[in-house]
This record gives C-alpha cells, sequence and structure tokens, in this order.
C-alpha cells in the first residue's frame, strides 16, 4: 500500500531537516518529500498534525532470544513489542542457544525471520565459539551470514590475548566489537586499550558509570574510534530500586549512583553517548522473583524504551533525540536506515509528546518485568511503518 503522510514535523538528522512537510511513500520507499502534497488516488493518508515524523528508529541492542527460549521470547512476540515500540529494526544479541557463532544458525534466524518478523531483525554474532571466550569466530563468514556487530554480550572475553587475538582477526570486517564490560571501570579501560592498539571500531554496550563515560572521552581524544549506548533504566534508576526490590530490579550492568545517572544524562546531551539501545531482556514470570542472587538479570525494554527516553531528558532537542534512535545506530552497524530521504526504504517512526501508563500486562513481549511498571510517560509511538507497510497504529492515533 502506498501512503501519503501528511502535516507532521519531519525531523531527519540525516537531512538537518527539521520543518513541516508531508512525507509520501511508495512501493517501499520514500517517493517525495514537500509541502501540501496532493494525494494519489489509492493512496492511504496518515494524518500526522501535531506529532513528528522520523526515520524508523533502530534498537541496537535486543535479546531476541531466537533460537532457543521461546518461553522467554519469540520472534513473533518480540518484534511486535519492537513495532509498537516504534522500532523498524533490532540488532539481537547472540546470547541464544545455540549462540550465533555459527553462520548456520545465523541464516536460519534470517530465514526464520522472514517468516516470522514484524520488523526487521540484523544479527549480532559471537566473539568467541559458544560465547566462552577461548576461540575466535570466523567473522568474515558471520559477516557474509548477516552479522552487523560481534559481541559476546552477557559474557565479557575475559582474557586479554583472545581478546587481541579476536580484534586482529576481525579487522578487516567493517562490523564492530559491542562490549559488555563487567567489572565496567577496569573492562571499559582494557577494551578501550585493544581497540586502539588493533584498531578495531569498538561499541560499548550499556554504559553505567560516570567514571566509563571520562575514560571514553580520553581514548576519543586520543583518536580510538570508539562509540557508546546508555539504557533507558540506566537512564533512569539508582541502586536504591534493587535495594528495594531485589530480583525484579536486578540487572547488568546494575543499577547504579545518582551521580552516574546524572553523568549517563550529561553524556546524552553533550554527544558523548551515540546511541540510546533498550537492552530489551526478557524473562519469564519464576525468573525474576524469589532469591536476587540466583534471579534473571534484566528488563523487558522495548515497549516503553521511547518514552522512557523521553522521561530522563525532558529537555533533549528532537534533532539529538531521532539522531540517538536511528542516524546513529545506522551509522554504527552500516545499515541502510536512518534517513528519510528520496529513494531510502520506507521505515518511518511517528511518535507524539502524549501522556501514558505503562501496563506490562498489555505488553507484546512475553517479558513483563520492567521498572517502569506503573509510571507515566510523556512520549508514546503513534505508528510504525516497516518498508512501506504501516505495522503498528496506536489506538489514539486516528487518521
Ligand atoms: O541484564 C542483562 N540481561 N544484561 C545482559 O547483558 C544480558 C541480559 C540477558 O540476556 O538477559
Amino acid at each position: 500500500m502506498d501512503i501519503l503522510i501528511t502535516g507532521g514535523r519531519l525531523v531527519d538528522p540525516a537531512a538537518s531537516l527539521d520543518a513541516l512537510r508531508d512525507l509520501r511513500l511508495r512501493a517501499g520507499r520514500v517517493a517525495e518529500i514537500g509541502e501540501h502534497l496532493t494525494p494519489a488516488t489509492g493512496e492511504a493518508i496518515v494524518d500526522a498534525r501535531g506529532a513528528v515524523v522520523a526515520p524508523g528508529f533502530i534498537d541496537m541492542h535486543v535479546h531476541l532470544r531466537a533460537p532457543g527460549f521461546p518461553e522467554k521470547e519469540t520472534i513473533a512476540t518480540g518484534t511486535e513489542a519492537a513495532v509498537r515500540g516504534g522500532f523498524t529494526t533490532i540488532a539481537c544479541m547472540p546470547n541464544t542457544k545455540p549462540a550465533l557463532d555459527d553462520p548456520r544458525v545465523l541464516l536460519t534466524l534470517v530465514s526464520d525471520a522472514q517468516r516470522w518478523a514484524r520488523c526487521r531483525i540484523v544479527p549480532i554474532g559471537a566473539i568467541t565459539r559458544g560465547r566462552a571466550g577461548a576461540q575466535p569466530c570466523d567473522y568474515a563468514a558471520l559477516s557474509a551470514a548477516g552479522a552487523v556487530a560481534f559481541s559476546d554480550d552477557g559474557d565479557t572475553v575475559a582474557d586479554e590475548g583472545v581478546l587481541r587475538e579476536a580484534a586482529h582477526l576481525a579487522a578487516a570486517v567493517s562490523a564492530p566489537f559491542i562490549a559488555h564490560c563487567e567489572p565496567e571501570d577496569a573492562i571499559v579501560a582494557r577494551d578501550l586499550r585493544v581497540a586502539s592498539e588493533t584498531k578495531k571500531a569498538w561499541h560499548i554496550a550499556h554504559v553505567s558509570t560516570a567514571l566509563s563515560l571520562d575514560l571514553l572521552r580520553a581514548a576519543r581524544e586520543r583518536g580510538t574510534h570508539v562509540t557508546c549506548e546508555v539504557t533507558p533504566h540506566h537512564l533512569t534508576f539508582t541502586k536504591a530500586l534493587f535495594d528495594a526490590r531485589g530480583a525484579e530490579a536486578k540487572v547488568h550492568p546494575p543499577l547504579r549512583e545518582p551521580a552516574d545517572v546524572e553523568a549517563l544524562r550529561r553524556g546524552v546531551r553533550d554527544g558523548t553517548v551515540d546511541a540510546l539501545a533498550s537492552d530489551h531482556a526478557p524473562h519469564t514470570p519464576a525468573e525474576k522473583t524469589g532469591d536476587p542472587a540466583v534471579a534473571a538479570p534484566g528488563f523487558s525494554g522495548l515497549e516503553v524504551a521511547v518514552g522512557a527516553y523521553a522521561a530522563a531528558l525532558p529537555d533533549l532537542p528532537a534533532m539529538r533525540f531521532v539522531e540517538l534512535l536511528t542516524t546513529n545506530p545506522a551509522r554504527i552497524l552500516g545499515l541502510e536506515a536512518g534517513s528519510l530521504a528520496v529513494g531510502a526504504r520506507a521505515d518511518v517512526t511517528i511518535f507524539g509528546d502524549r501522556q501514558w501508563t505503562v501496563d506490562p500486562a498489555a505488553f507484546a513481549s512475553k517479558g513483563k518485568c520492567t521498572p517502569f511498571a506503573g509510571r507515566v510517560l510523556p512520549r508514546k509511538v503513534l505508528a510504525t511503518i516497516v518498508g512501506g507497510a504501516l505495522v503498528y497504529r496506536a489506538q489514539d492515533f486516528t487518521p
């Protein structure tokens, strides 16, 4: 179906455009941008007055749980959660069963996605075989099978020698290494050293401490190619929540001190932070209760992310907000996405500053645990368009 989106505020950082414009989508691509475009016959009209129209959002850190953990999430439920959250592309982490360490596993995931997914899925391959931290994977083969980055997420590659060897082997492949750094400050420092020595593009996942950001700034000043992301929960909550709630507030890296939350917010505003990423980590209710020492870490993030970012950063200009959610993740992962230029893929997110209350029981995701439950968030996804198809429209977004 061809769509004409009318009257919206088009925000496209890739084109430095922030203006009232109509947007015509035809045959899965952006066909025309202009003021007061005339509807063509057969075209569906989406009235976006009062809303922001942006390139489709990309969540570069999602645990889709496929293959191997259908009790936590499936491709169908995870991608439905994604489109409700405004995401047209999600990058999925390799801590699956089996791990995404073999091209055949990636190819199966990509073909399953073609059948079940509501949005685009791009896989992140493992750094080491079985994510066991010992043997580097075949990065060229994983890249040919669709890997857009490499990570042993959840498990830091503990042996610096293995990590250095892996980074040298992957140097010819443009896809970056994504590092889950724990203990955070020490491993961020180590990874920045390896990144600088090997010249491998490096991305630090879910930065959560003030010191990590300082280390990152210093490394950049010395010319190291490093990017980073922050999560909605680390931008909002402190260790006090974990002390009060235990298992349900458990996450890796853990919730930190108020000064860290402030530093992360500052880092987003001053440009140190490149991307916002949800670290969507669905688990079963049983895994999120009981003894915090054995409970599973992580939260269901896709459906709250956009509202939660806006709540944490109410003063962030729309252009910067959109850049952190689409233009920058697209650049970091080398995706054909993150722009609404004529000819670009018709991936579009429409959102508005409307309040809503988080009700996890209504989530499409099988993961219902979120520290944002019951919170009133100030921004809402109104419609999500993937490849020119309207895959989600909020009930109160009337055409
Ligand atoms: O809290 C987390 N949960 N952090 C991670 O890095 C892994 C994730 C998961 O897979 O559950």
